[in-house]
């Protein structure tokens, strides 16, 4: 085989999952062309962080597409441009569909003109909506609750129908909640508006905001707070790289969940993160919000099993240091 690793498409590449993604596509020796419209991308991280090239514009924007797959020679794309604030979407579902559904479809379109036909896609824990047996495995129905996690599971549905009609070949990764930065400090999370639990305890912790709330003391939990499941953005991003090298063996199209198998509490997150930054952080606790599940985690027996995944910074002091090391770096 070639020593020469082909080049892939990483659309999203300058928001948060997507760099990663880029940063380790690239250890790997693969050349990446990053296309991100920069409504929450950062071009500072892409230019320095990553120094590869970035194609501004828009996913939904055929002409751009189909000049960008004539410029470069692209084996495959890596799809993570979407919206992803699920709020939003209850109150916006137009804006999710145009740009998760209407947008993945034009690009899957482009790419069938194009003859490239490996794809991965960043789906999301919330097509499962609410489950109650865990961990969840990914033959559970899938019954999302919010037009966010509704926009995603159409995507699944036309990845499918799209395998069957075209032999397009797909994996599709059902994240659960990303959260950490790469150990290095070249990338972490910064979206704006934030409304992920780790960056916002970690704000707290440096005084860009005056406390974290709790949402709920009263499930039946250990603690009484709602334990989710977090993986480490680095993990996640090799788990891409995985799926990539299984597409371009020929592997068949599948979909495979990506957590950390392990799940850890509201408050067990605080408690650490107060260890971790040394910080006394202010805690608010309020009324549970309607539509949180008690527990939510995923099994990754699957992407162990069949892509040989194995995850390196499974500890939640491991995602908050590197975390920690990030913010203070980006927002100290
Ligand atoms: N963060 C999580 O925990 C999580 C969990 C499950 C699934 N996901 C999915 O992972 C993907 C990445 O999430 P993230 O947290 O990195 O979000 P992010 O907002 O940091 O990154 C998304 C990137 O896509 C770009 N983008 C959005 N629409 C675009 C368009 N039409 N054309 C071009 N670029 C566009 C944005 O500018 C941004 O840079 C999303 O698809 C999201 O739904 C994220």
């Amino acid at each position: 085989m070639s020593s020469v690793k082909p080049t892939i498409l990483v659309t999203g590449g300058a928001g948060y999952i997507g760099s990663h993604a880029a940063l380790v596509l690239k250890r790997a020796g693969y050349k990446v062309v990053i296309l991100d419209n920069l409504v929450y991308g950062h071009q500072d991280l892409v230019k320095k962080a990553l120094q590869v090239e970035l194609v501004v514009g828009d996913v939904t924007d055929r002409n751009l597409l189909d000049h960008l797959f004539k410029t470069y020679d692209i084996a495959a794309v890596m799809h993570f441009a979407a919206y992803a604030y699920v709020g939003e979407s209850v109150k916006n579902p137009g804006k999710y569909y145009s740009n998760n559904v209407v947008g993945t479809l034009t690009l899957l379109q482009a790419m069938l003109a194009a003859s490239i036909k490996k794809f991965i896609f960043s789906s999301t824990c919330a097509t499962y909506g609410l489950v109650e047996t865990v961990p969840i495995r990914e033959n559970e129905p899938q019954q999302p609750i919010n037009p966010y996690g509704a926009s995603k599971l159409m995507v699944e549905r036309i990845l499918s129908d799209f395998d069957k009609a075209h032999e397009l070949k797909y994996v599709c990764f059902r994240y659960f909640n990303a959260a950490g930065a790469d150990p290095s400090g070249l990338l972490g999370e910064d979206h704006t508006p934030e409304t992920h639990l780790i960056p916002l305890i970690l704000l707290t912790a440096l005084d860009k905001r005056e406390s974290i709330s709790i949402f709920g003391t009263d499930y039946p939990t250990p603690d009484g707070t709602c334990i989710r499941d977090f993986i480490h953005v680095t993990d996640l991003a090799t788990a891409h790289v995985l799926g990539l090298e299984y597409l371009l063996k020929d592997g068949n199209s599948d979909v495979f969940n990506l957590g950390n198998s392990n799940g850890f509490s509201v408050k067990e997150v605080i408690e650490t993160a107060k260890a971790v930054t040394g910080k006394e952080i202010k805690v608010v606790e309020c009324d549970r919000r309607p539509g949180d599940p008690p527990c939510l985690v995923g099994s990754s027996e699957k992407v162990r099993k069949i892509l040989g995944w194995n995850p390196q910074y499974s500890s939640l002091e491991d995602i908050l240091s590197h975390a920690w090391q990030w913010h203070q770096q980006r927002h100290g």
